[in-house]
């Protein structure tokens, strides 16, 4: 594992393959739990592609390398699509990582992405409230995994829609610019509050974008994802070799 920076906070790891790239995000994990004892940790999955590989090799060949009865999944977005639409990011996670790993029904709390949008981001909004630790009063997962679009969107919270990231809510709907699929999102007050952060980033595709995030670019400045930061413990930027080639 090739440690590049850790400055204002943060961590850049670089991964040589997707086998150290899974064996970094476990380590975090494990640390987590570490320092976690009287209760369950709370992980808030990113969805789009990029983390189905990741998924698979940790349910593939690290089933046995944690205590996973100790960890709740929850989303950091969902489509508003039934959980088994192929666009539903509960559905990817439940067959490449939760099913292979047995992990319980009652340690799934998923987005219902195939109810009313405005009735489960309150619905939502109240699960985490109640079953995540709360810190100042706000939902602080232990760990918030995040995926970035070149765009500079993450989560479900785009360029364009900037309030979503600045509500007081700790859940709202988004609608993406270019399909206008609605999508149930974490705000920034809660993506925020978490402990680590773990923007997980891969290919070449997203290269630029990264590169300007990293650098605090003028053009970053429009990006959702630049204002990402832990309040709370460390942000994490968990790469690849392609996606770090501009660095
Ligand atoms: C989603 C995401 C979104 C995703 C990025 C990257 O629901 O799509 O949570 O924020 O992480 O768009 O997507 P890829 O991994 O598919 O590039």
């Amino acid at each position: 594992m090739e440690f590049i920076a850790s400055y204002k906070l943060r961590k850049i790891l670089v991964s040589k393959n997707k086998i150290e790239l899974a064996e970094n995000f476990l380590e975090l994990i494990e640390e987590s739990l570490l320092k976690v004892k009287d209760r369950n940790i709370n992980i808030a999955l990113s969805g789009g592609s990029t983390p189905k590989d990741l998924f698979q090799i940790i349910a593939k060949d690290y089933s046995a390398k944690l205590d996973w009865n100790r960890v709740n999944f929850f989303w950091g977005d969902e489509r508003c699509v039934s959980p088994d639409n192929d666009e539903s990011n509960y559905k990817m996670a439940n067959e490449s990582l939760l099913k292979p790993l047995n992990i319980a029904e009652e340690n799934i709390f998923r987005i219902k992405g195939e109810i009313n949008p405005d009735e489960e981001k309150n619905n939502y909004q109240k699960l985490i409230a109640e079953k995540v630790y709360l810190e100042n009063n706000i939902p602080c997962f232990d760990i918030m995994l995040l995926g970035l679009g070149e765009d500079g969107h993450t989560a479900s919270i785009f360029p364009n829609q900037m309030e979503l990231f600045n509500s007081q809510n700790f859940c709202e709907v988004a609608v993406h610019p270019d399909s206008g699929q609605k999508r149930i999102t974490l705000t920034g007050r809660v993506i925020n509050n978490s402990k680590d952060i773990i923007f997980l980033v891969t290919g070449k595709s997203k290269s630029s974008v990264v590169s300007e995030i990293l650098r605090n670019s003028e053009e970053s400045k429009k990006y959702p994802a630049s204002f990402i930061k832990s309040e709370n413990g460390k942000l994490i930027w968990l790469l690849d070799k392609d996606s770090a080639s501009l660095l």
